[in-house]
């Protein structure tokens, strides 16, 4: 049998991988950020400029990479972030993503705009299910979204602030792919072999099923495009997170954040977690790099709520990086997309596999035995 550490020892053999086997326009979709795609790019190079100072002689044999989180305790501070549309990269994406987060014991975090009801997903993660929320517009059909994400076990939810308006995205309109403009042809014909992705998509709430309906009886994915256009409120309020607060029982996190004002603001208004992330550099090139607003923020929340961190997460060492910079938790989306698209679920294990070994690797050089200790680095060192 093929050994997949030697035939994809990293995140970038996985993506080479992946580039060859999926679909042009599907690739550009996952691969790509927006305008010049400098903050996607900044993401890296600001992450390789975090250093951390080895120590030796510290006598640490197996480091632990568990942690807490929310009550929970997961294996390794990493998790799968929410990617739309997983199910266009390929078939069943979501559930495999979704077992691996079970078998792995980390979490996974389901989009809005899957092609996988929350209902397929939170049994298949087990305790690992997280949902990520673009807002409804309408109270009913929040609230309706709300119990069937609490009914699926599914315990954390997070609403994304990063989208108050669709961005660009040239490289993806360049390949035929235009979810503004709807969907090309091209991506018709690539989700008719997939039954259900159109249905499974506008899936939220019985009040609008007849909308719903109406939509698909139009059978096409403009229907579905104009369904989340009308029925969801991509630029929610400060208000809008109080009543969420008020209506979702467990914990509650804000993804996007960049400025330790809208944390601050956040956390008064009973947030669990703070989600920094620049999206991936998929929203705004002029945005600061995660990494460099991280610390700041961080010392902002002085730990009220947990810090959360994603955009240009590729190996353990970045995990490294983002906790010494004072993240509690680190996400990852295009690495475990990469892993899917080019090997299945084997490809999404070895993502995660990629992710535990050098986080491992990395936990020996700094002669940290365990996750806490790498938080507890003051500027790469050990204080
Ligand atoms: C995303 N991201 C995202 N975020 C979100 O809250 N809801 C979503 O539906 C999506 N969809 C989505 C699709 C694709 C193709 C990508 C690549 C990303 C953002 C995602 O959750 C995460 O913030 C970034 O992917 C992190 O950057 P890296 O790890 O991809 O560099």
């Amino acid at each position: 049998m093929e050994n997949l550490d030697d035939l994809y020892p990293s995140i970038s053999d996985l993506a080479a991988k992946a580039r060859k086997r999926i679909p042009h326009f599907a690739w550009e979709y996952l691969d790509s950020g927006t305008t010049e795609e400098v903050s996607m790019h900044t993401n890296r190079t600001a992450l390789d400029a975090v250093k951390l100072t080895p120590r030796f002689l510290k006598g640490v044999q197996k480091p632990d990479l568990s942690t807490t989180l929310f009550g929970q305790r997961y294996e390794a501070p990493i998790g799968m972030a929410p990617v739309g549309m997983s199910g266009l990269m390929w078939p069943g994406a979501e559930m495999m993503l979704a077992d691996t987060a079970r078998r792995g014991g980390v979490p996974y975090c389901l989009s809005t705009v899957a092609a996988k009801t929350p209902e397929e997903v939170g049994p298949a993660a087990g305790d690992m299910g997280w949902f990520q929320m673009y807002p409804p517009k309408d109270a009913e059909v929040r609230r309706d979204v709300l119990k069937r994400v609490w009914d699926s076990g599914m315990r954390v939810l997070v609403l994304t602030i990063d989208v108050p308006f669709p961005s660009r995205r040239e490289r993806q309109r360049r390949s035929g792919l235009s979810i503004q403009a709807g969907v090309s042809r091209q991506m018709l014909a690539h989700i008719a072999v997939r039954p259900g992705w159109a249905l499974a998509t506008a899936r939220h709430g019985k009040a609008t099923l007849a909308t719903i309906a109406k939509y698909s009886e139009a059978q096409d994915l403009e229907g579905v495009r104009r369904y989340f256009v009308d029925h969801y409120n991509h630029n929610p309020s400060w208000d809008y997170l109080k009543a969420l607060r008020e209506e979702w029982d467990g914990a509650l996190v804000i993804k996007g954040v960049l400025d330790p004002v809208d944390a601050e603001q956040a956390i008064t208004l009973g947030v669990d977690g703070i989600w920094v992330s620049n999206h991936g550099g998929r929203q705004f090139d002029a945005a600061p790099t995660a990494i460099d607003v991280l610390p700041q923020i961080a010392q902002t929340v002085a730990g009220r709520a947990a810090i959360i961190f994603d955009s240009g997460i590729r190996t353990g060492l970045d995990i490294l990086r983002a906790l010494s910079c004072g993240a509690d938790f680190c996400f990852a989306g295009r690495p475990f997309l990469y892993g899917v698209s080019a090997a299945g679920q084997a490809g999404a294990d070895q993502a995660l596999h990629i992710f535990r070994d050098d986080l491992t690797n990395g936990m020996h050089q700094l002669g940290t035995p365990d996750i806490v200790s790498v938080q507890a680095l003051e500027n790469g060192r050990h204080p």
